[in-house]
């Protein structure tokens, strides 16, 4: 199954700088976390532990070989052994646990009964947790100005806010800075579950809030899966429109809208397209914000290749089945159509479509609609690739390579195929499963 996470926490940019210096082929670290904190009005859940201290540790390379080996956070999604029981247990609300200033956290005084699980001494009974530290991983990272924005899906319990940002005049003093849900704590109950999000030139801020808490063996749809639209200047929430149920196919649809591209054709605002790309049951979902109406478009590209589906990262090995995972656009051509590269993550080619077609309803309708994607080039073996952007100036895309645990590129310029494509950076500790992309 596709739910199986680890990364380790490392962001790279390079626009910003830190007081000390790490990098990682031309990439220099801005944040690096061990483990997540959230700064909540002021609180502190818990304390930084990937601060300062560890900087000394990186003196001796002995020191920086310990301090990463315990910087992998695992989850293996098919963990039937784990009794979850929490058939009554609600997503929590912000009337029912607040921050404490004086004591830290107040538990959830739920109402909420939940059956008794089997007493065990390895799981305490999360679903009572407002915070579980080692549950709270980061998916998508977006700079919007001076905010760096950060989701963290929830597919376990324990996290206090879906999507957060960081403030980089405010945060920055600091190598971990602790997350602020956004646009506060209490506004941000509005949100189940957000993969990555989408800033648009119109000081927009786009994501798919997948309404589910993906927990392993209690999937629970608590809202309807939605296209979410925040107005950036006021921090309000400015659409929600949920998708029609001819666009999610069945009831795992939601978990594979991870990312979410938007296209404004004419530098209109008001005209503009979204693509979400649907990993799981293999479909792209184009919703036009003019004519507030969205439909699902099928192609054989959009699936998985079996072939390339055995991964070993960080030695962990599995067998995956994500497909269609990122869409990104490159400049408009004369007819003000873009070229759409999409790639599923288990695959190695790169495909292309053109936004016209997409933005096109009727087009599926035709009988050669089939013959309008292309196949552009296979990028090699273990390209497998997450996330991947277009560089407008330079025409080059960028790749978060998972197979490889690098971030690759390839100017679109040339043919595709491994010999044009370079690899930027390869870590398996300090870039394993690289997960986001920042313009
Ligand atoms: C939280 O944000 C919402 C939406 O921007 C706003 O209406 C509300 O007043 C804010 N609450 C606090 C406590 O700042
Ligand atoms: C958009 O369509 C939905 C139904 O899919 C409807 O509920 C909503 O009111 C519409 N929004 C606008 C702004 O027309
Ligand atoms: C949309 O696609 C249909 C079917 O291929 C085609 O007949 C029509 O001309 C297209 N519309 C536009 C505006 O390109």
């Amino acid at each position: 199954m596709r739910q199986l996470v680890f990364l380790p926490l490392l962001l790279a940019a390079s626009t910003v700088t830190s007081q000390i210096v790490r990098t990682l082929g031309p990439f220099q670290e801005v944040f690096a976390w061990k483990q997540i904190t959230f700064n909540i009005q002021g609180s502190m859940p818990l304390q930084d532990r990937f601060g300062e201290l560890d900087v000394q540790e990186e003196s001796t390379s002995e020191g920086v070989q310990k301090r990463h080996t315990s910087d992998i956070v695992f989850h293996n999604d098919n963990e039937g052994e784990r009794d979850w029981n929490t058939q009554n247990s609600r997503l929590r609300t912000t009337t029912t646990i607040r921050p404490s200033r004086n004591t830290g956290w107040n538990r959830p005084s739920s109402t909420s009964t939940t059956t008794p699980r089997p007493s065990s001494a390895l799981f305490t009974d999360e679903s009572r947790q407002f915070f579980v530290q080692y549950n709270n991983l980061p998916m998508g990272v977006e700079r919007v100005g001076r905010r760096v924005f950060i989701t963290l899906p929830r597919r376990r319990y324990g996290i206090p806010a879906t999507l957060n940002y960081l403030h980089l005049d405010q945060d920055s003093n600091t190598r971990s800075p602790s997350l602020r849900p956004y646009p506060n704590f209490s506004a941000s109950s509005y949100l189940t579950s957000v993969y990555r999000t989408r800033a648009d030139r119109c000081g927009r801020l786009w994501m798919v809030d997948t309404g589910m808490l993906e927990i392993p063996n209690n999937r629970q749809q608590v809202q309807p899966p939605a296209i979410v639209v925040y107005d950036l200047n006021t921090d309000r929430p400015i659409l929600r429109y949920n998708f029609k149920t001819s666009d999610i196919p069945s009831a795992i649809t939601p978990t594979g809208l991870a990312s979410i591209t938007v296209d404004i054709p004419d530098n209109d605002c008001n005209d503009a397209y979204a693509y979400v790309p649907d990993l799981a049951t293999y479909g792209l979902i184009v919703f036009s914000l003019k004519s507030n109406d969205s439909w699902r478009l099928s192609h054989n590209f959009f699936s998985f290749n079996p072939l390339v589906g055995n991964l070993n990262l960080a030695g962990q090995r599995f067998q995956w089945n994500d497909g269609i995972f990122s869409i990104t656009l490159t400049n408009p051509t004369s007819a003000g159509c873009r070229d759409a590269f999409f790639h599923a993550m288990i695959g190695t080619d790169e495909f292309s479509v053109s936004t016209c077609t997409l933005r096109n309803r009727t087009a599926s309708e035709d009988s050669n609609f089939w013959s309008l994607f292309s196949i552009i080039g296979n990028r090699g073996a273990n390209s497998q690739s997450t996330m991947h952007g277009y560089h407008a100036g330079s025409n080059v895309i960028f790749f978060a390579d998972i197979a490889r645990s690098a971030v690759s590129c390839w100017n679109t310029g040339n043919p595709l195929s491994s010999s044009t494509v370079g690899i930027l950076a390869s870590d398996t500790r300090r870039l394993g499963y690289p997960s986001g992309k920042c313009r």
